[in-house]
């Protein structure tokens, strides 16, 4: 028997019949399904885990993400040698832990921090702070002086004063602050498309488009943008060594054309700080934003190919440019944890909701939602689902799995093929969500935020203790 495609189903979701074809570019290497069709990740079957931590649960797999973290390491590493190394600077934004920074790092990694609170994680796992890079597009003083104190790899400068505060903060330390200058190139990428500008309308980082009205050279293009200020800037203050330039053009991309056209735009610009300032700044970042398979529909394509495409990229545009290659860095988040992660939930209420004469959604509610995963609710993300703790085979319908918040918008996948046997109790597993769902979750109808937990080779391994209802109502004040 064939499932006909539902009449509400998005053109690119198969039907499907069986419980058994899991897509496995969705979910972390070592999962399977028992002989008796139960789903296991890292070896544990999912109604243990369940059993054992509660649901919602955020299980990661850590030989998934080492090994990610390795692949990454190793591509770049490879598509870049003989010329220049390589570091990657895991971005711990999209999901961080002590034991992940640690995983990360252990791997060969850097860690890419966005706040005095991520640094304080990374700084727990006992990553060297020589390993650890500052992002903020508004970094307090705070933040800027434990940075300096601890001789940080690299402060990433967001503004034209912030590098003057850095200087401050340094000089009355008696320290010297790395910084690297994060630019605009006019390049911003999403999935497959790219486009390119020669303004920016963003908070982040400098322009390379010169402000109206300013002084203008034949031979420098660039004088009297923000970008050209902050590098006089910071290679003539004190307290600064200006150690290269960094671009992040945007996040889920999957094509490196993006990637390649912001590289030649920042080398263009390194060889012009050479060519003014007779000074060859060391180092390149070129951001994170690789993407992964959310759905079936997503086809992510192998470090390994992102990384000779730059590559070669790079090389075209040193030569071009007539400078040395520079040292290279990227940031990659989302690519490391993302696929590692599923989420675990056990379904509750369901209801066949008529949405158009003879056209019925079943409504699968679950016990979690838009408070564990908020991406959905922000970017209209997709995702994916299956039934994990037994086979069933035969038809599937069209189902929507919803949260318990009080929002009509409170989505978690809004479109999976689930068998027409789901029911209160059964375990439903999300992939792909072990990037930006932890890090993004809340306390919205004050539900208690799930615990995470690691699975490797049959074990499992508490990350993050599920919140209780002592620990929410600690921070309330009235609570004796
Ligand atoms: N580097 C910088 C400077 C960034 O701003 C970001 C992400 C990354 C690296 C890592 O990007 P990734 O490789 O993870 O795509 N909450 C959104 C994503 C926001 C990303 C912000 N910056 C989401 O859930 O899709």
């Amino acid at each position: 028997m064939t499932t006909a495609p539902h009449p509400l189903a998005p053109e690119w979701l198969a039907a499907r019949e069986s419980t058994d074809d899991l897509e496995a570019k969705l979910f972390p290497a070592d999962t399977a399904r028992t002989t008796e069709g139960e789903l296991t990740l890292g070896g544990i079957p999912v109604s243990e885990l369940a059993a054992s931590y509660g649901t919602p649960l955020y299980v990661v797999s850590e030989n998934d993400f080492r090994a990610r973290a390795r692949g990454f390491r190793e591509a770049f590493t490879a598509a870049f040698a003989p010329d220049t190394e390589v570091d990657v600077f895991y971005a711990g934004k999209a999901f961080l832990t002590t034991h992940a920074a640690r995983w990360a790092a252990e791997e060969g990694l850097n860690i890419d921090t966005a706040s005095g609170g991520e640094l304080a994680i990374t700084l727990a796992a006992g990553v060297e702070p020589a390993r650890i890079g500052l992002h903020g597009n508004n970094k307090s003083d705070a933040e800027i002086t434990r940075a300096v104190e601890l001789g940080i790899g690299r402060i990433i400068a967001d503004s034209v004063d912030e590098i003057s505060r850095i200087s401050a903060i340094a000089s009355q330390l008696g320290r010297t602050a790395k910084v690297m200058l994060r630019l605009t190139p006019g390049v911003y990428a999403s999935t497959h498309e790219y486009i390119a500008t020669a303004h920016e309308d963003q908070k982040f980082g400098l322009s390379l488009t010169p402000v109206p009205g300013t002084q203008t050279e034949a031979a420098n293009p660039y004088l009297g943008s923000p970008a050209w200020t902050a590098v006089e800037q910071a290679l003539d203050t004190p307290g600064v060594e200006l150690i290269g330039l960094h671009c992040h053009i945007g996040s889920q991309i999957f094509e490196p054309a993006g990637f390649e056209l912001a590289a030649g735009k920042l080398i263009g610009f390194l060889a012009r700080i050479g060519a003014s300032r007779g000074v060859v700044l060391p180092e390149l970042d070129l951001g994170g934003g690789h993407g992964i398979a959310y759905t079936e529909a997503d086809h992510p394509r192998p470090p390994e190919d992102i990384a000779q495409a730059l590559a070669a990229a790079v090389r075209e545009a040193c030569t071009e440019q007539g400078i040395s290659i520079p040292r290279i860095s990227i940031e990659p988040g989302r690519s490391i944890a993302g696929p590692a992660g599923v989420t675990l939930y056990t379904a509750g209420t369901t209801k066949d909701v008529v949405v158009q004469d003879g056209i019925t959604r079943r409504y699968i509610a679950v016990d979690g939602g838009m408070a564990d995963n908020a991406r959905p609710v922000l970017y209209d993300a997709d995702y994916s689902a299956v039934l994990a703790d037994r086979r069933v085979t035969g038809e599937h319908i069209l189902s929507r799995i919803v949260g318990k918040h009080c929002e009509s918008g409170d989505i978690v996948v809004r479109n999976v093929y689930l068998p027409p046997a789901v029911t209160r109790g059964d375990i439903l597993a999300v992939p792909a969500t072990g990037a930006y769902c932890h890090s993004l979750s809340s306390n919205y109808n004050y539900l208690t935020r799930p615990a995470v937990v690691a699975v490797r080779d049959g074990q499992a391994q508490v990350l993050i203790r599920r919140e209780t209802e002592e620990m929410m109502l600690a921070r309330d004040t009235g609570y004796p």
